[in-house]
């Protein structure tokens, strides 16, 4: 049995689950789905750093909300903690079965070994000029003095990156081609996806059908994609990701399959883009209604320093995490907490909650970037892109797409909030996103 701290007395032999709020599963639903954040955050801090939620179909959930606890779940053995599992439930129809993100053990140290070098902190930077240039190409098509969602806009960005930055794609009519497939793809992905028993034939108009027509539509290009590369004279000296992930070997000198290439750049194209734009989203957002923020920001880009940038990104992050939890099902029983868990049970990091509590980062309901420049976050209280041997592999791309685009808004475009009242958070797919999409007005251009 895994051992991850010292039991606590209330567990039973009865009920081993920590305790949690009495309500209905369903009302338990209910609020979660309304504002997953604020319930995270309520209940870390009415219920403490270990609670059960109960969901209807998915059961008892457990949630760890305090460093320690996150730790041992992050650094538990990855074989007794199956992240892999615990994201195919829902992940796996659009993710397929080598993604990175539905695997475990060692079939998934293979595909992240091999996937880890083209993200890694400095590679990434070749890709600055690329990210400039699509932000400034988006901002043309921004009005001057009415209102509009800034989210769209964010969204095309990332997508434009990926495409090219990810996929290797320049052609013109290509482009536009993979835009609409991969369109198509992310409006039929969702609730049809999500749960096993709504993926059914049940006609050619309904969902499960209209989204199997979307992903192989979107996999033929992917194939065609690899086929031409493959081809292409020189492909060994390009930079998108796909051509190196064709050069990458793993252990046994062996190369990757077509197969685990689709999986792993269709995984890149759903982890990576829908949750950048939303976390730029927000940063506008929290920008725009935290003007001595945006100022400051504005005097340190001037001043050419950009410490106070990178703590902002990190602020958002903390402030609105884009994910609001990440899971691990366990394999065999582990104690967590004192708590003896099962086999079979999932237990989630709060990530919401963390991030609110009052000990890891004080006056937690202020945005303010400088208290990353006063001091270095617990690695396991700031975890907006999870951890361990699962941390989000694009998390340096993320953070420094995020300055990047960040930068060009702040430094070329005076922006205002579009309403007086802040935006709230919804949940889309799987992220939290400003439930009006982050509606501003665009005052004047500022070049
Ligand atoms: C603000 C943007 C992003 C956020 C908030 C985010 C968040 C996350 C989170 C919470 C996880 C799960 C970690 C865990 O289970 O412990 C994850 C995994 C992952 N993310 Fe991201 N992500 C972002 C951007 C990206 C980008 C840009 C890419 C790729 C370019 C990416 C690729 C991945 C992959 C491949 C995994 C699976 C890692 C594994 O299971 O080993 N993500 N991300």
């Amino acid at each position: 049995m895994e051992q991850a701290t010292l039991p606590r007395p209330h567990a039973t032999r009865r009920d081993p689950f920590p305790p949690g709020p009495r309500t209905p599963a369903i009302a338990q639903a209910i609020n979660y789905a309304r504002d997953p954040l604020g319930f995270l955050a309520a209940h870390q801090r009415s219920q403490g750093d270990i609670f059960t939620i109960r969901f209807p179909y998915f059961g008892k959930i457990v949630y760890v909300a305090s460093p320690d606890l996150v730790k041992a779940l992050f650094t538990g053995s990855p074989a007794t903690f199956h992240a892999g599992e615990a994201n195919a439930t829902m992940l796996e129809p659009a993710l397929g079965p080598n993604s990175v993100l539905t695997l475990d053990d060692q079939p998934h140290l293979r595909q992240r070994k091999l996937l880890l070098p083209p993200f890694h902190g400095e590679r990434i930077q070749r890709y600055g000029e690329l990210i400039v240039e699509m932000t400034r190409r988006e901002m043309e098509s921004w009005p001057v003095g009415e209102p509009f969602a800034m989210r769209p806009h964010t969204q095309r960005i990332t997508l434009a990156v990926i495409m090219r930055a990810v996929f290797g794609v320049h052609d013109e009519a290509r482009l536009i081609r993979f835009e609409r497939l991969i369109e198509d793809f992310a409006r039929r992905v969702g609730v049809v996806t999500s749960f096993p028993m709504l993926r059914r034939n049940l006609g050619p108009g309904s969902p499960w059908p209209r989204f199997l027509r979307s992903r192989a539509a979107l996999d033929e290009f992917i194939y065609e994609e690899i086929r031409l590369r493959r081809a292409e004279p020189g492909h060994e000296d390009r930079d998108d990701v796909l051509s190196l992930l064709l050069e990458a070997r793993d252990e046994d000198g062996n190369p990757m399959t077509d197969q685990e290439l689709r999986d792993e750049l269709v995984t890149v194209l759903g982890a990576g883009h829908e949750t950048t734009a939303t976390g730029l989203a927000w940063a506008v957002e929290l920008l725009n209604r935290n003007p001595a923020v945006l100022s400051n920001l504005r005097d340190s880009l001037a001043a050419g320093t950009d410490d106070y940038l990178g703590a902002t990104v990190k602020e958002v992050l903390r402030y609105r995490p884009v994910i609001v939890d990440v899971g691990r099902k366990l394999t065999q029983p582990a104690t967590i907490g004192g708590y003896e868990l099962p086999a079979g049970s999932f237990v989630l990091a709060a990530i919401a909650g963390l991030h609110y509590r009052e000990d890891a980062f004080p006056r937690p309901y202020e945005f303010r970037p400088e208290r990353f420049l006063e001091g270095k976050a617990d690695n396991y209280a700031w975890i907006p892109f999870g951890g361990g041997t699962r941390r989000c592999i694009g998390a340096a791309f993320a953070e420094y797409e995020m300055r990047t685009i960040l930068r060009e808004f702040v430094e070329r475009a005076d922006l205002r909030p579009a309403s007086p009242k802040p935006e709230k958070v919804r949940v889309r797919n799987i992220t939290l996103a400003p439930a009006k999409n982050t509606r501003v007005v665009l005052e004047r251009r500022l070049y």
